[in-house]
């Protein structure tokens, strides 16, 4: 059955491979699986954690471009922009006077956020309900998530209980979570998960010589090129099995064993592979970068269908709560 299915991607950063096996790739399947699909660039959120202009519009443009060089369709899915839809905004009010406290002080997010140094403002500890405001503002019924926003999911749940509660009218629709656990964690250079938080990744547009550069980074052990190596401790390895075919995947693997294989070569191999994948998203991602009044149209024609989305929940909203306006 055809459904509606909401995603978003804080603007913090350039994509990297994790993005891509955690959350992108299953966005394009979707897509193409038949599904009304709405994707966005959730840069209001990104306000909870960073206050720097520059960076913040290069990022948002930079996950457009890459969205749409990835495979995201804007004939078929609804790409745009959370700040181009503001009514989100004016329904997290609406979420924020029925959350209680407690709910959010529950959230493990916040907390580890905070004990990772960043700022305790009120943006960042009411983040899930602007989150439940970009998912119901859509009457999204699917989330593609990683198993890390499962709790917002939960709390996005409760929070369409507690209004459709207050005003007695099934007036927010009640999504379900999907988790995306298929490849699990990808990791980065040092074996802990890919992140840009950890400055770990390797990331998705960039020439193939900064790839080769970047995987060559990746830790290994001190293993001499004639000894018998195991793959399922190695994070070359790891990777590789993301983008080799599972032919090549057994065969490295015999060769890892064997003995006589380093790490040299499988990384060499590993860059080839990455340069392969993404080679296409990258001449379309450079396309992109020569047309961005192209770009520009595809965000403002992404708004405007999001938009009226949201206003159709938010008429209903108001008028159940008895919010007049006159505009
Ligand atoms: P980062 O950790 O680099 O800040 P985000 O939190 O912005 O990445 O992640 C955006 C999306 O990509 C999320 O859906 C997340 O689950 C997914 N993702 C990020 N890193 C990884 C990873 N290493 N493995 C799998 N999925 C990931
Ligand atoms: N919190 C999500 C993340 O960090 C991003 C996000 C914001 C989101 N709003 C959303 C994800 C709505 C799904 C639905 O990955």
């Amino acid at each position: 059955m055809k459904k509606r299915i909401l995603s978003g991607i804080q603007p913090s950063g350039r994509l990297h491979v994790g993005n891509w096996f955690g959350a992108i790739r299953q966005h394009v399947r979707l897509q193409e699986e038949g599904h009304d699909c709405f994707y966005f660039v959730a840069n209001y959120h990104a306000l909870t954690s960073t206050q720097d202009r520059e960076r913040l519009t290069d990022s948002t443009r930079h996950i457009v471009m890459g969205y749409l060089a990835l495979g995201i369709d804007p004939a078929r899915s609804t790409l745009f922009l959370q700040s181009d839809v503001p009514q989100v905004v004016e329904l997290a009010w609406f979420l924020n006077c029925v959350c209680p406290m407690g709910l959010l002080e529950r959230a493990t997010s916040y907390k580890d956020k905070v004990a990772r140094g960043m700022m305790a403002n009120v943006g960042l500890f009411a983040y899930p309900v602007l989150q439940a405001a970009d998912i119901t503002a859509y009457d999204a019924n699917l989330v593609p998530v990683g198993a890390d926003q499962k709790q917002h999911l939960e709390i996005t749940r409760d929070l369409v209980g507690k209004l459709n509660q207050a005003y007695g009218a099934a007036l927010l629709v009640e999504p379900e979570p999907f988790i995306v656990d298929a490849v699990a964690v990808v990791p980065g250079l040092d074996g802990q998960k890919m992140s840009k938080t950890y400055d770990n990744t390797i990331e998705v547009f960039v020439a193939p010589k900064a790839t080769s550069k970047r995987v060559m980074q990746i830790v290994t052990d001190s293993t001499p090129l004639e000894s018998p190596k195991d793959p399922a401790t190695c994070n070359v390895y790891a990777l590789l099995k993301l983008f080799a075919t599972p032919e090549e995947s057994a065969e490295i693997g015999d060769a890892y064993r064997r003995g006589g294989y380093g790490y040299g070569h499988a990384k060499k191999r590993l860059a080839e592979l990455i340069n392969e994948a993404f080679g296409p998203a990258r001449e379309r991602y450079t396309d992109l970068e020569a047309h961005p009044d192209h770009v520009d149209d595809v965000m403002r024609e992404g708004g405007k269908k999001a938009r009226a989305v949201a206003e159709a929940t938010l008429a209903r909203v108001r008028e159940a709560a008895g919010i007049l306006t006159h505009r």
